[in-house]
């Protein structure tokens, strides 16, 4: 088995595959002033096993366009959506989300839980603006510090593997400068990494086995 192969096997029972919550989702949804809006559509992008997704078309009868690089996750994803009768609702595509085949003004809202830093935030804000239609809302997720005051362990690993990590107020003035008008910003609760991410992916690793060897058969 590839690493890829392992990872997506790791991921792919749990019903997120990043930080976040459906509780926080639907607040998300709320805030940004989607509830109550009819004939919407809206692209979750790196949705993964579509926890996101799926409370789209149920809670807003909403037409979602999900985007996962990974087909075995849109897989589960259709599986999920058919088990809850929304299979009309989502349409998957596996596409990379640097480079979507989606038209310019098409969508009344972007999504992207805890997936815009695999092309980069600003990368993926400037590129996706051209997707909304005029008052579309973008809703994303990404890790920012809280605090200048941050332990130089942390940090120095931070700006190793992903130096674009910045604080609320910088990544909010990015936004401004790039044609975005904040609505509303918030830090996930503990629980949605704890909890949501973390405790899945450990009894997941738990879960796996070294392969037997080929000689003596042992583990
Ligand atoms: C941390 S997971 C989050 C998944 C989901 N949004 C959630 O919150 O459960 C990141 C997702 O981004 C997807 N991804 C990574 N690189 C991608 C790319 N270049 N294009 C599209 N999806 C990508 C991964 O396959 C994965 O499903």
């Amino acid at each position: 088995m590839d690493e890829l192969a392992l990872l997506t096997d790791l991921h792919a029972g749990n019903a997120r595959q990043g930080p976040g919550g459906d509780d926080e989702t639907r607040l998300a949804i709320r805030l940004a002033g989607l509830v109550a809006q009819t004939g919407l559509r809206i692209a979750d992008i790196g949705c993964g096993t579509g926890a996101s997704a799926v409370i789209f078309a149920h809670d807003l009868d909403a037409d979602v366009i999900a985007v996962d690089a990974l087909p075995d996750f849109l897989a589960v994803l259709e599986g999920r959506a058919a088990r809850a009768g929304l299979s009309k609702r989502i349409t998957t595509l596996a596409a990379s989300m640097d480079d979507l085949p989606l038209a310019a003004d098409s969508l009344d809202a972007i999504w992207s839980e805890g997936a815009i830093y695999n092309m980069g935030f600003e990368n993926g804000v400037r590129a996706w603006r051209p997707f909304l239609k005029p008052g579309g809302v973008l809703a994303v997720s990404e890790l920012t510090w809280f605090t200048a005051d941050r332990p130089a362990e942390i940090e120095a690993y931070w700006n190793r593997e992903y130096p674009e990590v910045g604080s609320a107020g910088a990544t909010i003035a990015f936004l401004e400068k790039h044609g975005y008008t904040p609505i509303s910003y918030r830090a996930l609760p503990e629980v949605c990494w704890r909890e949501n991410c973390f405790r899945p992916l450990e009894q997941g690793l738990r879960g796996l086995r070294r392969p037997a060897c080929s000689r003596c058969g042992s583990a």
